[in-house]
């Protein structure tokens, strides 16, 4: 008898217990989705439906629903049983939420928080890695309007499925064609990869700026918003990493079940929770902009204001990267930062040797968007063999990936 050939694509069960929430929106390209659902099935995966308002006119539901098993999702409640679908439950069942295809308007209610139905509602409520396909006519892609929303989407921490050149439905031809089911389920797969990337692994991450006491009411401090460090815990939170995030004072929050955030005031309350947890942490970036000096002794009250001009006696603070250099054994990795203004490269190369690290991340002030108070950096990376690697300017969130990109590919060799 002769034996049927396996599909290299995939592999039975190779997604068993992996949950898959599809939304589907009003464009013509959702007749290639049933073909996804098949091969994420056929790979053991379980399907669940969403529909925009409008996808129905594009595919049945009763095609959607026998293909994934599921009953396809559209309102709020099912008028038959007067059952809630749940949103949050919704996005807290899935390990992916992917959309496609994804209309110009579905984006842009996205992007602007219009939860005016059950498949916007869900993704602000999902947790899980957020994948969208977009699918219209060239123009439409091409439009200020769209492109903003798609770079701001990226900005979110989305993975977009870049349109392909084709031919359209509309009869022209140009950029717009959703990527075909094959290419997408490739990319779930390489996406479920990467969740798991660093399970096991435990990250120690220092973020934002340090208060040193002058008296009660007065400090010093430096304008570090702390945004740098989180948007890195959370990547690391998002491949499986267990994060301990050491934070000084800023304005962020951060919630995922995988961060424990511990908030701090000084370099040496930094100082002390960070060497408390380093023996048990395999990687540790240190991205906080730590006083590198304190007043030798704060006031126990409001220093008054007098005729004289009044002198404050600084100390320096204790150097917790260098610490944790001295500490370090050989299965850790240990990265930190250099904010320069001059000689940034050989200063930063410096940096990297005397304090032991396995890279470190430079950004300079002198490139614009780039370092304190802006949601964008642009950083160089600089390694232990005095390989450099400049990156554009992109958002945190992008430049986070970047660096766990890099440390997952040292923790691999
Ligand atoms: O030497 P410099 O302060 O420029 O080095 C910056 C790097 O050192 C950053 O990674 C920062 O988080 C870390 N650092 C530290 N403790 C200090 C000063 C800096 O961990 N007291």
């Amino acid at each position: 008898m002769q034996k049927r050939k396996t599909n290299s694509l995939w592999s039975h069960n190779m997604l068993t217990g992996k949950k898959i929430l599809i939304g589907i929106t009003g464009g013509i390209a959702a007749y290639k989705i049933p073909t996804l659902v098949r091969l994420l099935k056929k790979a053991g995966a379980e399907v669940q439906i969403l529909f925009s308002p409008m996808a129905h006119e594009f595919i049945t539901p009763l095609t959607l629903s026998t293909l994934s098993g599921n009953p396809v999702l559209t309102d709020f409640h099912n008028p038959e049983t007067g059952e809630w679908n749940s949103h949050v439950e919704l996005g807290m069942w899935a390990d992916i939420f992917l959309v496609a295809p994804v209309t110009a308007s579905t984006m842009g209610k996205m992007v602007n928080g219009i939860a005016d139905n059950l498949l916007v509602t869900t993704y602000l409520s999902a947790k899980c890695p957020v994948l969208l396909a977009p699918a219209m006519d060239m123009d439409m892609y091409k439009h200020p309007s769209t492109k903003a929303n798609v770079d701001k989407l990226k900005e979110f921490g989305h993975v977009i499925i870049e349109p392909k050149e084709g031919e359209l439905a509309s009869g022209l031809c140009g950029e717009g064609r959703m990527e075909e089911p094959e290419e997408i389920f490739k990319i779930i797969l390489d996406q479920l990869k990467k969740k798991a990337e660093l399970k096991n692994k435990t990250a120690l991450i220092t973020a934002g700026p340090t208060y040193e006491a002058i008296d009660p009411v007065r400090f010093i401090g430096n304008h570090s918003s702390g945004l740098m460090g989180y948007s890195i815990a959370e990547e690391l939170a998002s491949r499986g990493a267990k994060v301990i995030l050491i934070s000084g004072p800023t304005h962020l929050n951060i919630e995922h079940s995988n961060i424990k955030l511990i908030r701090v005031e000084s370099a040496d309350e930094m100082y002390d929770v960070a060497v408390e947890n380093f023996s048990a942490s395999d990687v540790a970036i240190m991205s906080a902009a730590v006083a590198d000096y304190k007043p030798v002794k704060a006031a126990p009250k409001k220093i008054k204001k007098t005729t004289k001009t009044p002198e404050i006696k600084l100390i320096t603070t204790p150097d917790i990267l260098a610490e944790l250099g001295k500490q370090k054994t050989k299965d850790q990795l240990l990265i930190g930062f250099a904010l320069e203004t001059d000689n940034e490269l050989e200063n930063a190369g410096k940096k990297l040797k005397n304090k032991n690290l396995d890279f470190i991340v430079l950004n300079s002030l002198k490139d614009k968007g780039a370092g304190f108070r802006h949601a964008t950096n642009k950083v160089t990376i600089i390694d232990k063999d005095q390989k450099i690697e400049k990156f554009e300017l992109k958002s945190k969130k992008e430049v986070a990936v970047d660096i766990v990109d890099k440390l997952v590919g040292l923790l691999a060799s």
